[in-house]
């Protein structure tokens, strides 16, 4: 038995573009992520291009990715970017103090960092250092990577082997400045953030988009004091929101979870909008022309390390919940396109709800995890059109937390729909329920499309993944079941499963 839904989706009246940004990665120096991630050095055993790892390159490439957040993270306060660069032999070693106390070698710098960006094709996010470093230290970053001139910073780069400065735009001031990030009051953090950004100049042509370090999901009234005592010196504004248990004890395994644990995670997902809303309602009040963009640049789930694996490095295995998770929080992005200007999931490999995992023995082994689908599933939403929708379908009461002490309200059907720049629509419709297919009708108010294809992410259990025996229980197929009639859509979602539809 299947339930109904109905949808108008109003083709002509879309009037918000869904910045691709939104589709952000974050690669921090944290366990594997970096080292045995995405680099694994010119000499290594496993292929790589110039010390790249060239099957998660490549996987990378095919994902479009339009912006990578760097060096973290909490690692980001401790990071002296000048430890990275010269000949890698002469680098000074250094003990990753957030992450597991890992000693690392620096081989992984601003050089590896930018090139990869470019080979790659997307923009860098450099999180600057002001919980620990200097003004000093921030300024003349800055000017080395993106001074052209006769100044003694881009001489020091052209020295390391780089001629032409990179591209930046995406520059934070400061990560999680209450907590890792230097333990801060927002009054404090504010006057440090003024004071570290006029130094943060703009060479050649530059334009920095200047972020400063914004609250902790439930955390208003630091939001308040940035819009109060900042205002429009920033261009943007960052927040952090993981779906995650609690702070302290177990946070569940990524693999092993119940009926009640799935719902309950899809309600926690979910609850970002509300956030979004409170934090945008706040910044509105200041900004009502909306110019200061909010960076969600930390999303995703966050669950008990896998056994066995180093402590303090976050790594955890990736299931279809995860995949939910990832369709549900990008749905709510694609929704709040006037001020969500970019979102980073955490991270991109190895790390949380990751889209990449390689195995930890070093066997070179990887695998693609379910959330990694439904980001190259999604693609297609980069730079559309966002569509205002009409929606109905039947919805359920999940178990709530301290912040919803009465439980939550949710659809079992999650969807969005954009137009895209070649004029064709594209709809996402993810079903949450465990056990009932959803039939929908879809108006497609204003359009006649001709075809539709699909495809789908489907599993035999919500606690399916990936894993380098079985790389493939989870993977995208050709979804056959919707229909197009003049400018009706008819389609039948399998219960658990994220399908993305394309009308040409
Ligand atoms: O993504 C892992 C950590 O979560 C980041 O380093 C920090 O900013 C946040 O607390």
């Amino acid at each position: 038995m299947a339930d109904n839904a109905t949808a108008t989706i109003h083709v002509s009246q879309g009037n918000q573009k869904i910045y691709k940004e939104i589709y952000g990665q974050f690669a921090e120096h944290l366990g594997s992520c970096i080292y045995g991630g995405l680099w694994v050095g010119e000499n290594s055993q496993i292929p790589n291009i110039n010390g790249y790892r060239k099957d998660v390159f490549d996987a990378l490439k095919a994902l479009q990715i339009p912006v990578l957040r760097w060096p973290g993270g909490c690692f980001a306060d401790e990071y002296h970017w000048m430890d990275g660069i010269g000949p890698k032999d002469k680098r000074p070693k250094m003990q990753n103090n957030n992450w597991g106390g890992t000693i690392e070698d620096n081989s992984f710098g601003t050089h590896e960092f930018l090139n990869l960006c470019e080979m790659l094709g997307c923009e860098p996010y450099i999180s600057g250092n002001v919980g620990s470093g200097s003004v000093e230290e921030l300024a003349k970053w800055v000017e080395y990577m993106t001074s052209n001139g006769d100044t003694p910073m881009a001489k020091l780069r052209r020295q390391n082997g780089r001629d032409k400065a990179w591209k930046i735009k995406f520059l934070g001031v400061g990560n999680e400045s209450w907590g890792c990030g230097g333990n801060m009051r927002p009054e404090y953090y504010a006057d440090l953030y003024r004071r570290y950004s006029v130094y943060c100049r703009e060479y050649d042509g530059t334009r920095l988009y200047k972020i400063a370090s914004g609250a902790s999901d439930y955390d208003y009234d630091w939001t308040k004091v940035l819009m109060n005592n900042v205002g429009h010196r920033m261009n943007g504004l960052s927040l952090h929101y993981y779906t995650v248990t609690g702070w302290s004890g177990s946070k569940g395994s990524a693999l092993k979870f119940n009926d009640d644990e799935y719902y309950w995670t899809m309600g926690k997902c979910l609850g970002i909008e509300d956030v979004i809303n409170k934090h945008a309602a706040i910044m509105d009040k200041k900004d009502p022309k909306k110019q200061i963009g909010l960076l969600v640049d930390e999303w995703g789930t966050w669950w008990d390390e896998e056994p066995g694996t180093v402590s303090g490095h976050l790594y955890q295995q990736n299931s279809m919940r995860d995949a939910f998770v990832a369709a549900l929080s990008l749905n709510v992005f694609h929704r709040h396109t006037d001020r969500v200007r970019m979102a980073n999931i955490a991270q991109v490999v190895n790390v949380l709800q990751s889209m990449i995992l390689t195995d930890q023995k070093g066997t070179g082994h990887m695998v693609l995890t379910p959330t990694y689908h439904v980001f190259e599933m999604y693609k297609g939403f980069q730079e559309a059109t966002y569509l205002p929708m009409d929606f109905k379908c039947d919805s359920i009461m999940v178990r709530g937390d301290q912040h919803a002490k009465n439980g939550r309200k949710i659809a079992l059907l999650n969807t969005s729909a954009a137009k895209q720049t070649d004029g064709s629509v594209i709809i996402s419709l993810a079903n949450i329920s465990l056990d009932k297919a959803q039939k929908i009708d879809i108006n497609l108010d204003g359009f006649t499309g001709k075809t539709v294809t699909g495809r789908i992410l489907a599993c035999k259990s919500i606690t399916d993944f990936n894993d380098f025996e079985h790389p493939k229980t989870v993977k995208p197929a050709d979804f056959k079941g919707a229909k197009l009639k003049k400018n009706v859509l008819t389609a039948e979602i399998p219960a658990k499963s994220i399908v993305v539809l394309n009308i040409k």
